[in-house]
């Protein structure tokens, strides 16, 4: 089956987040992080079949769907997991709320690998727990941990270790020897670990497998709340499902003390889409991974050309950390946007010299975006 990816689908008009912003303007929405892309045919199929039911009553997590998770992570990874292990939750966000809230109480301490996607630290102001910020380093092309520095930030009221894998908006697949060290560091210092695996099934380079960091070993295992969700790779954010797996059953049971008193269950579309996703959503995703690599590519190409602007290889995401430094002005997201094209400003990553690009949108929407990005760049020379 050939699935198409490259007709642009309208969206003006759909409520959608990314697009309405800048409803009625010429200008190009690359920041809000979900595709340009219809979900996979076999999602639309469930829904519209459930749809077809006509009620829409209050609905149980299904154990089909538990057990189509408990059999992906063990034929993805090599993970085994139980399916009394997943809590159900609407996002993923909502998990890392619940993880500041509830894994913490006040004045225990948290550690941030930055720049990270905004609501890790929203989570951390909102429930007031305090933490430290801890910039990763580029080496070798890869965004990856400063071990030295989480080592001296590291404090004898730390609790909780914050990863997002892969990493947005760095776009690191962090490897097994990496995770493992940061899992040491985290059993040495008696630390939660609450790991963000929403972007691991869209992974762009052949030879580099997702690892989820509870997979390293029991003992890891014991302290790791993993949040995940088909949302991402399958592009139905707007119907919502994912889960937190936790093994230990007193941290899934603090994790999840309020469960229905805040947090509600995934929609009946949310399970639908879910399902259908695992069960049959293998050959749409490749295709699409496939897709998204000539888009990276192209992107990669395109920046490299341009002077004042670079970025590292973008191994996992559809999303690109794009360092302006090189510009010289004093807010390239405000630059972009003059010239037509809406990016995420860095500054709400944790670094204003940046800005984030969605390039999950389809090829000639790319094209035009990126000669729109090289006009705004030839304009500050010409200053
Ligand atoms: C790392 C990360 N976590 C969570 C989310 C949002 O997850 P959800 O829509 O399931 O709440 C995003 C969306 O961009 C993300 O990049």
């Amino acid at each position: 089956m050939t699935f198409d990816f490259d007709t642009p689908v309208e969206r003006a008009g759909t409520w959608s987040a990314r697009w309405e912003k800048y409803a009625g303007r010429d200008v190009i929405p690359l920041w809000v992080a979900d595709t340009d892309f219809r979900a996979p045919p076999a999602v639309l199929e469930a829904m519209h079949a459930r749809l077809g039911h006509g009620v829409m009553g209050y609905t149980a997590p299904p154990d089909e769907l538990r057990a189509a998770i408990v059999a992906r992570m063990q034929r993805l990874h090599g993970w085994r997991i139980e399916p009394g292990w997943i809590v159900f939750l609407p996002g993923v966000v909502p998990g890392l709320h619940l993880a500041a809230r509830h894994l913490m109480t006040s004045g225990d301490h948290a550690l941030l690998p930055t720049p990270l996607y905004h609501h890790f630290k929203r989570a951390l102001e909102l429930a007031q727990r305090v933490h430290t910020e801890v910039p990763l380093v580029l080496q070798a092309g890869r965004w990856v941990f400063d071990e030295e520095r989480l080592a001296a930030s590291v404090q004898p009221q730390s609790r909780l270790l914050y990863l997002c894998n892969p990493q947005n908006p760095g776009g690191t697949i962090f490897t097994r020897s990496e995770l493992q060290r940061l899992a040491d560091f985290a059993l040495r210092h008696d630390l939660w670990i609450c790991s963000d695996e929403i972007h691991s099934e869209i992974l762009l380079d052949a030879g580099k497998p997702h690892v989820p960091v509870a997979s390293l070993a029991p003992e890891i295992s014991r302290r790791s709340v993993t949040l995940n969700s088909p949302n991402k790779a399958f592009n139905f954010p707007g119907a919502g499902c994912a889960w937190a797996i936790i093994e230990d059953e007193r941290l899934r049971a603090a994790f999840a003390a309020d469960h229905h008193a805040t947090i509600h269950d995934p929609s009946v579309f949310g399970f639908i889409g879910a399902l259908a996703a695992y069960r049959e959503g293998d050959g749409w995703l490749a295709a699409q991974l496939a897709y998204l690599r000539q888009r990276r590519d192209q992107l990669e190409q395109s920046i490299g050309t341009l002077p004042g602007l670079a970025m590292a290889h973008v191994e996992a995401t559809y999303l690109a950390w794009i360092d302006c430094a090189g510009l010289d002005v004093p807010d390239a997201h405000a630059l972009f946007l003059q010239h037509g094209v809406a990016l995420s400003p860095g500054a709400q990553f944790g670094d204003a010299r940046f800005v984030r690009l969605n390039f999950g949108t389809q090829r000639a929407r790319l094209a035009l975006a990126l000669e729109r990005i090289a006009s705004a760049v030839s304009s500050t020379r010409s200053r």
